[in-house]
C-alpha cells in the first residue's frame, strides 16, 4: 500500500503515550524481507499473493453463507478489550479452587449466521464481539477451494528456510471496528495475514520482558501483559514508562512477520468497518543454544525456570521469597 493508497487516518489509531518507530515495509521479493526475518525482526510484507484468495471474496456476507454449520469460538466483552486467558489455568495445581479470577471476556459457541446478525445489529453501547476460530474441515466447500489458491508456496519457503517448525494453524478473526487484543506473546511464529479492514499492529521485542510486567505463568493470564495500555499504572509498573516499541498499520494484501516471542497489540481501527484476519501460526525452529544467546531464548528459560519452581514448590506464593533470597546481594548490584 503505498502513501497516495492510505485509506485511513490517524483520528482512527487510539492513543498511548509510547514511544514508536515504524515497522519496515518490504515488497514480498525484496532480499531485506529474508534479512529480517532471519533476525527475529517483524517486517511488513507487501504484494505478496498470500490469501489473494480471500481478499477477494471474503467479506461478511460471503462468509457468513459459505463457513457452514458448525459453531464458531465468539468471545463477548464489556469494553473494547479482548484479553486473552487460558480457561485451564482458572483452575490449576496452584489455584485449585479457581479464586480470584473473573474471566474479562465471555467465550461463547455460535453459529456464524448468529454471529453476522449480532454484528449488523451492533449498537454503540452494546457488549463487543470477536470471532476468533481456528480453520478446519468443517468449514464449507468454496472456503475450501480458497483456502487451497492461499500461496501455500510463499509459506514453505519462509518455513524453509528460517528452519521453523511445522504449521499449527491458520485461526479466522473478524473483529468489530475498534476491538482491542492487548498486548501479550505468543510462542510461535506468525505470518499475519490481513484480508479486508485495517488493523494497527504495535509490537515490543522480547527484552521489553521488564517494562511490560507478564502475568506470572500459571496464572490464566500467562503471556499477557499486566499493563492496562488505556490507563498504566505507574506506580505497579514504573518501566512502562520506559518502553520503546514499534507499529505499523496492515491492510488488505499486507502480511505481517511477528516473531516468536515479540509482544503484540493489535487494534482493529475506529471507525473502519469490521476486519477480518487470517494468521499462520508456525512451531519455533529447534533450539541452537549459541552465545550469546538471545532475547527470546532467554525468556523461554525464565517460563522453564518458574515453571520448574512452581512444580516444586506447589504454591505461587514461596516464589518471590526463594528468588529475592537466592539473587539479593549475591547476584545484585551492591
Ligand atoms: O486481534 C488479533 O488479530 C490478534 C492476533 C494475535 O494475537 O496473534
Ligand atoms: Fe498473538
Amino acid at each position: 500500500m503505498s502513501e497516495e493508497q492510505k485509506s485511513w487516518d490517524s483520528s482512527q489509531l487510539r492513543n498511548y503515550d509510547i514511544e514508536l518507530e515504524q515497522i519496515p515495509r518490504y515488497h514480498f521479493q525484496d532480499p531485506k524481507v529474508d534479512e529480517r526475518i532471519s533476525k527475529n525482526q517483524p517486517v511488513l510484507i507487501t504484494g505478496s499473493k498470500l490469501v489473494k484468495s480471500a481478499e477477494e471474496k471474503w467479506n461478511l456476507d460471503y462468509l457468513g453463507k459459505h463457513l457452514g454449520k458448525s459453531t464458531y469460538t465468539v468471545f463477548l466483552s464489556k469494553n473494547h478489550n479482548f484479553k486473552y486467558f487460558d480457561e485451564k489455568k482458572i483452575y490449576s495445581k496452584s489455584n485449585p479452587k479457581g479464586i480470584e479470577f473473573k474471566p474479562p471476556t465471555q467465550r461463547l459457541e455460535m453459529n456464524i449466521h448468529e454471529f453476522m446478525k449480532k454484528l449488523k445489529d451492533w449498537k454503540k453501547g452494546d457488549d463487543r464481539l470477536y470471532l476468533q476460530q481456528t480453520l478446519n474441515s468443517t468449514v464449507g466447500p468454496s472456503i475450501v477451494e480458497d483456502y487451497l489458491k492461499f500461496d501455500w508456496h510463499f509459506v514453505a519457503d519462509k518455513k524453509n528456510k528460517h528452519m521453523w517448525g511445522e504449521l499449527t494453524s491458520n485461526v479466522l478473526f473478524i473483529s468489530m471496528e475498534g476491538n482491542v487484543t492487548p498486548c501479550h506473546y505468543d510462542e510461535q511464529q506468525n505470518l499475519f495475514a490481513q484480508i479486508l479492514g485495517y488493523k494497527r499492529c504495535i509490537l515490543f521485542p522480547p527484552d521489553q520482558f521488564e517494562c511490560l510486567y507478564p502475568h506470572p505463568v500459571y496464572h490464566p493470564h500467562d503471556r499477557q501483559s499486566m499493563v492496562n495500555f488505556d490507563n498504566p499504572n505507574f506506580t505497579k509498573h514504573p518501566k512502562f514508562k520506559n518502553i520503546k516499541g514499534c507499529e505499523t498499520v496492515v491492510g488488505p494484501g499486507d502480511v505481517l512477520y511477528i516473531p516468536i516471542y515479540w509482544w503484540h497489540h493489535i487494534e482493529s481501527l475506529l471507525h473502519g468497518g469490521p476486519t477480518i484476519t487470517v494468521n499462520f501460526w508456525y512451531k519455533g525452529g529447534p533450539t541452537n543454544l549459541q552465545y550469546p544467546l538471545q532475547d527470546h531464548q532467554k525468556v523461554s528459560i525464565m517460563r522453564n525456570v518458574e515453571k520448574m519452581l512452581l512444580e516444586v514448590l506447589q504454591d505461587p506464593q514461596e516464589i518471590g521469597p526463594l528468588l529475592r533470597a537466592m539473587v539479593l546481594g549475591r547476584y545484585t548490584d551492591p
